[in-house]
């Protein structure tokens, strides 16, 4: 009874006091919808001003709550990640309780929209502005079974020299239209080969791989995002006269686009900065009968070379519902590094750890992927359910380890097994 008064008397005491447009909800849509719906952004409106937010409020709380905006797919399970999207419960009830006060503007200035310092990229590349590649207003029919169109497209940097790549911006003329892009560096030209194959169209049809690399190697953005940026203390090493390579997914907004991309590159490694590879674990392919909706695939790799993992990049189709990534070092302790439990490839964008996670020599990552092949998973491209067999040799799933060797001496040798690793899968017969 005691204890009830109390509450009673406390919950008096702090009653809390009505939120306001300007002091409380501004700042909480600036901060988490902001970068996707303004200018520029993926969203499919503006949440600036005042009557944005106020003529769609209930509507927001709704998404919010249930988990849809701000678009993220990370479980909270694994290692902590750089610029986590999330609006927290409290935010979210914020605006319920503004939405209760009849949704007051309140007193004060509107908060200042700040529009960020003028940085100059090292290099650039683009596609050719004069010939875009056109997305129609309507959707090919792919479009209906889930599959949003994609298209690959060369972006030539011209660096005469090597460089130090530390982080990656993109934009494009057709931001709510774009939803994921994947981007390999490519020094071989052998992108250039493939879009060369149709000279009058800008891009080609086909995946962003090169040879053995899957696209994404060097980053992967969701939509909204336009930034890849190692963490500190990491570079890309990058040889002169490379092509960006975009892997472009894009669906139909409703009018006709015009698709036209660039790329900057920024080299600000610090002293002592190191060098970043690609590991990458992988099902090359995939057999699953019609309606078999808990298949399971996984894959382990012995690492033969101390490295720091600093992030992942997460690839695999709407069959797939569900993925996981974990490390197990020789006394069995198992670390989870990345889970998603509600797979959606549109989200799968690189990630980034806080810290960078140690794997000695010997310790194994494992990998494993959950695809449900019925009717049950609403994003499988499959219905009805039908028998799949898909390969590919940069796999059907992966996950793309981004990591640097502890001994900066062992990079070529752990060069020379990763590439052994992907070539043994690909004579592998499963
Ligand atoms: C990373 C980019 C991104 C962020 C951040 C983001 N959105 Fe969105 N939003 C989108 C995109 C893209 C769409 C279009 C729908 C789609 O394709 O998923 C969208 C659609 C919406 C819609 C319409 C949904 C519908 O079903 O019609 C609402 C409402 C919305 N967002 C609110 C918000 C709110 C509120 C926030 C912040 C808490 C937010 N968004 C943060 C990208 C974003």
């Amino acid at each position: 009874m005691i204890e009830i008064l109390l509450a009673t008397v406390f919950a008096q005491q702090e009653e809390p006091r009505v939120p306001t447009w300007k002091q409380d909800v501004h700042e909480i849509i600036l901060s988490n919808c902001m970068p996707c719906h303004s200018s520029g952004g993926a969203g499919a409106f503006h949440l600036l001003r005042y009557e944005d937010v106020a003529g769609r409020a209930s509507f927001i709380v709704e998404l919010t709550r249930n988990g849809v905006m701000p678009p993220w797919k990370v479980d909270d399970s694994g290692l902590p990640v750089h610029h986590k999207r999330g609006i927290s419960k409290e935010e979210i009830e914020t605006i319920q309780r503004w939405i209760d006060a009849g949704k007051p503007e309140g007193d004060g200035a509107e908060i200042a929209i700040c529009g960020g310092g003028l940085v100059i990229p090292d290099a650039t590349g683009h596609t050719n502005p004069d010939t875009p590649w056109i997305i129609p207003a309507e959707s090919a029919a792919r479009w209906h079974k889930g599959i949003r169109d994609k298209r690959t497209f060369v972006l030539p940097i011209n660096n005469p020299n090597p460089m130090k790549v530390t982080s990656l911006k993109f934009s494009t003329t057709a931001p709510r239209a774009v939803q994921m892009v994947c981007f390999v560096f490519d020094h071989q030209g052998r992108a250039r080969m493939f879009d060369g194959w149709d000279p009058d169209e800008p891009g080609y049809e086909m995946m962003g791989d090169i040879g053995w690399v899957p696209s994404g190697a060097h980053g992967k953005i969701g939509p909204g995002s336009g930034v890849v940026s190692l963490p500190h203390g990491f570079h890309w090493e990058v040889p002169p006269n490379i092509d960006v390579v975009a892997e472009t997914h894009f669906r139909p907004t409703g009018k006709i686009e015009q698709l036209s991309l660039s790329v900057d590159l920024f080299e600000d490694a610090i002293e002592g900065s190191r060098a970043v590879q690609e590991i990458v674990s992988m099902i090359r392919r995939i057999v699953i009968e019609a309606d078999d909706d808990a298949f399971v695939a996984t894959e382990h790799l012995d690492i033969p070379i101390a490295v720091d993992v600093i992030g992942i990049t997460p690839r695999a189709g709407a069959e797939c519902s569900g993925m996981n990534i974990s490390s197990t070092n020789s006394e069995g302790t198992k670390q989870l590094l990345l889970s998603y439990s509600d797979w959606d490839p549109h989200y799968g964008e690189t990630v980034f750890f806080t810290k960078p996670f140690r794997v000695m020599k010997g310790d194994t990552i494992t990998s494993a992927w959950n695809f449900n092949n019925s009717d049950s998973n609403p994003r499988n491209p499959f219905v009805p359910a039908q028998f799949i067999d898909l390969a590919r040799k940069t796999g059907v799933a992966n996950f793309v380890l981004h990591v640097a060797p502890v001994q900066v001496e062992q990079a070529s040798d752990l060069y020379e097994w990763n590439l052994s690793m992907l070539r043994k899968r690909q004579r592998a017969v499963q």
